[in-house]
């Protein structure tokens, strides 16, 4: 167990990003409430997402892990969650046959609520008003009552998330992410774009495969894994009062796990050394994110890492990388050499969402092909340095929504204002979410090209 460590260590130290509440009694009261209720997720679940980045960061397995940048209580339904889990099972499926290895699926959903913000406060027509801190803190809208922290909306925030992981467990084991189906996670508006012709392509081989298989034997009533599939959860855990009260000791180890989602990070704002995130987040036995931008110094990465990960577990540790498309190359070797040379055991994520937003007629954007060129210089620089390009950590939703520009079928910066429904940032649509899967699997299949190259030299 981490040495003096307790789930509200973290009080003592200095914080950023937090809300503040008016009523410190009836925060303390929801608190209480909360450490009550039921766990979100199991620590045995949480040591299996752990033993699964073990793999990545060995480099024999690759991360996926994307969502909406704020779930809201507003876009909370049904609808939502099978498109996004099926927009997201899309683009699994398309990297594990292309690059040929397992795909290790997570979420940023069910709790993805609370946002850090470059501000704390937002002016519109003259009137300044606290800015809005995700759902779980405060409403979006701009009046001065909704900006008022709530705790009661942490309770929804834990209701909700109980509601949606209780549908993703069930699209994940109970028949919806059957191979047999591949087909039908087509989407409706995917079906018309150039995408849809190359997954249809690609579907047709893994169900003549399929058919191949279920010939010799093999199907998906006794291979559970042709019918199933792990999907874990994550979020930012950035509102610890919450993180505390759903932080539980797991009976089976005697260890503490946050309960909230099986793998939590810590924002690109709150990864102070000395400061409350990394507090908390050193305690408890997830498997954790951190993420890295230009400002961070490949010295103090590796004292974070030794804080965070002391034990120097393969998978504890995924460092997800944003620093935009121009900036990669200036940025990534540093850190990429620092953890090589301290022998650090780690997952190398690309976040290509949060280095490359823009405002473009006043909606904040992000060009596809920004995004596109961070993934490529992520790749290029680990194979230059001869790391696991391990994984990418995307902004996303299932919806035909118009947030980001580009793609194969254009968003133009005319479209943007059509379906702009983020909460937060611009995330890739389906269709854009899946041209990026592409990408990314054949930068894959090169890199796993290369490989069997030098085994071949080698042998
Ligand atoms: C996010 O992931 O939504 C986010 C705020 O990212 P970062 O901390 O990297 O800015
Ligand atoms: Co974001």
């Amino acid at each position: 167990m981490a040495k003096d460590w307790t789930p509200s260590s973290w009080r003592a130290k200095p914080v950023m990003q937090m809300p503040d509440y008016p009523d410190p009694a009836a925060l303390a009261e929801t608190e209480k409430r909360l450490a009550s209720f039921p766990p979100l997720v199991f620590a045995g679940e949480a040591r299996k997402l752990t033993r699964a980045l073990g793999e990545v960061a060995e480099g024999r397995a690759f991360l996926l892990q994307g969502g909406d940048c704020a779930e809201s209580f507003a876009e909370h339904g049904a609808d939502n969650i099978r498109d996004f889990f099926r927009a997201f099972l899309q683009m699994a499926i398309v990297l594990t046959f292309a690059g040929a290895q397992p795909v290790v699926k997570v979420g940023r959903i069910a709790g993805q609520f609370a946002k850090p913000r470059s501000s704390d406060t937002e002016t519109k027509d003259g009137q300044t008003l606290p800015a809005y801190r995700g759902d779980i803190v405060n409403g979006i809208e701009f009046d001065a009552a909704s900006r008022i922290p709530n705790p009661e909306r942490q309770i929804m925030a834990y209701r909700q998330s109980a509601a949606t992981l209780n549908l993703l467990r069930a699209f994940a084991q109970g028949g919806y992410a059957n191979l047999d189906n591949v087909h039908q996670w087509m989407l409706g508006f995917v079906a018309g774009s150039p995408e849809a012709e190359r997954y249809r392509a690609l579907a047709d081989k893994i169900s003549e495969t399929m058919g191949f298989m279920r010939a010799i034997g093999i199907d998906a009533e006794n291979h559970p894994s042709l019918r199933e599939t792990d999907f874990f959860t994550s979020h930012e855990a950035l509102l610890l009062g919450y993180e505390e009260a759903m932080t539980r000791v797991d009976s089976t180890s005697g260890d503490w796990y946050s309960t909230s989602g099986h793998m939590i990070w810590i924002g690109d704002r709150t990864r102070q050394l000395d400061h409350a995130h990394v507090e908390f987040c050193r305690g408890v036995k997830n498997p954790l994110g951190l993420k890295c931008g230009p400002s961070s110094d490949p010295d103090d990465l590796i004292r974070l890492i030794d804080r965070l990960n002391p034990e120097n577990k393969a998978g504890r540790l995924t460092l997800i990388t944003r620093f935009g498309h121009e900036r990669v190359e200036e940025c990534l070797p540093k850190l990429i050499r620092a953890v090589e040379r301290e022998g650090r055991k780690v997952v190398w994520s690309c976040d290509p969402m949060h280095g490359n937003t823009i405002t473009l007629n006043r909606y904040k954007t992000r060009p596809f092909e920004r995004i596109l060129a961070e993934v490529e210089a992520f790749f290029e620089v680990h194979r230059a340095e001869g790391t696991h390009p391990g994984g990418i950590h995307i902004e996303m939703t299932g919806k035909d929504v118009t947030e980001c520009t580009g793609g194969a079928r254009p968003i133009l910066a005319e479209d943007l204002s059509d379906r702009y429904h983020t909460h937060c940032d611009p995330r890739l649509n389906a269709n854009q979410a899946l041209e990026l899967a592409f990408l990314v699997a054949e930068l894959l299949k090169k890199d796993h090209a290369a490989a069997e190259m030098k085994v071949k030299a080698a042998g």
